[in-house]
C-alpha cells in the first residue's frame, strides 16, 4: 500500500466505479464516474489530514488494483471509518483485501491513535462482512433499507472495532 500517485489516474480506476459488479453493493454506478471526479479526488485526498486513502499494489506486477482508507478521521472522538475498493475483480477472493485491511487497522490504532474504527456494508455483501470479521470487526447494528440497489431498497450492516478489542 502506498499514497495514491498522479500517474494512478488511469482510464482503468476511472472505470472500476462505472462497473456495475464491482458497485454492486456500494452507492457508486448511479451517475457516471468522469476523469474531473477522479482528479477532483485526487486533488482532494492529497490535502486532506482527516482522510488517509491510499493505493493497494500488487507488488510483483506494481499493478494498481483497489483502494483502501480511513476516512472521516476524527480528532476529538479518535474513530474513523474503514473503506475499500479492489476495482481489479481478477484479484477478488485471494486474501489481499484482508491484508490490507488489516494493515491500515494497525496503522489507525498504533499510529493515527484511534481509539474506534467503524465500517458499513450492505447485507448481500458476504465478502465485506467475512473480511470485517477476520480481522475482529464485531456486528454493531443494521440500518434498514439504507441504501436503494438493484431495485430494491436494503439493509445495511454496521461494524466496529476498538482498539482494546484489536488483536485479541
Ligand atoms: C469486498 C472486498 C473488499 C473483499 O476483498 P477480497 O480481497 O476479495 O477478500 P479476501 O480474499 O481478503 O477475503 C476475506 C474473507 O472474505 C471471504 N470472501 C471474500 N469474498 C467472498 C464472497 N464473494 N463470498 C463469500 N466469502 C467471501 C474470504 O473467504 C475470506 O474469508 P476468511 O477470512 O474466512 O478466509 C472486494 O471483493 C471488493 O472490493 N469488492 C467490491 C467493492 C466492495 O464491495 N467493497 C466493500 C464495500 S462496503
Amino acid at each position: 500500500m502506498r499514497p495514491i500517485e498522479e500517474s494512478d489516474l488511469t482510464e482503468n480506476y476511472q472505470q472500476w466505479f462505472n462497473d456495475e459488479e464491482v458497485c454492486k453493493y456500494n452507492s457508486h454506478h448511479r451517475f457516471p464516474n468522469y476523469r474531473q471526479d477522479m482528479d477532483q479526488y485526487y486533488n482532494d485526498v492529497i490535502k486532506s489530514k482527516n482522510n488517509l486513502i491510499l493505493a493497494i499494489i500488487v507488488t510483483e506486477t506494481d499493478e494498481h488494483i483497489g483502494n483502501i482508507s480511513l476516512q472521516d478521521i476524527n480528532q476529538i472522538d479518535k474513530t474513523a471509518e474503514l473503506a475499500i475498493v479492489i476495482g481489479q475483480k481478477n484479484y477478488w477472493g485471494k486474501g489481499l483485501g484482508k491484508e490490507a485491511a488489516g494493515l491500515i487497522v494497525k496503522h489507525g490504532f498504533e499510529q493515527l491513535n484511534l481509539n474506534r474504527i467503524y465500517c458499513g456494508t450492505l447485507a448481500d455483501n458476504v465478502g465485506m462482512q467475512k473480511l470485517a470479521e477476520s480481522i475482529g470487526f464485531k456486528k454493531e447494528g443494521v440500518r434498514r433499507q439504507c441504501l436503494y440497489k438493484n431495485g430494491n431498497y436494503q439493509d445495511g450492516f454496521d461494524y466496529g472495532l476498538l482498539r482494546s478489542d484489536y488483536g485479541k
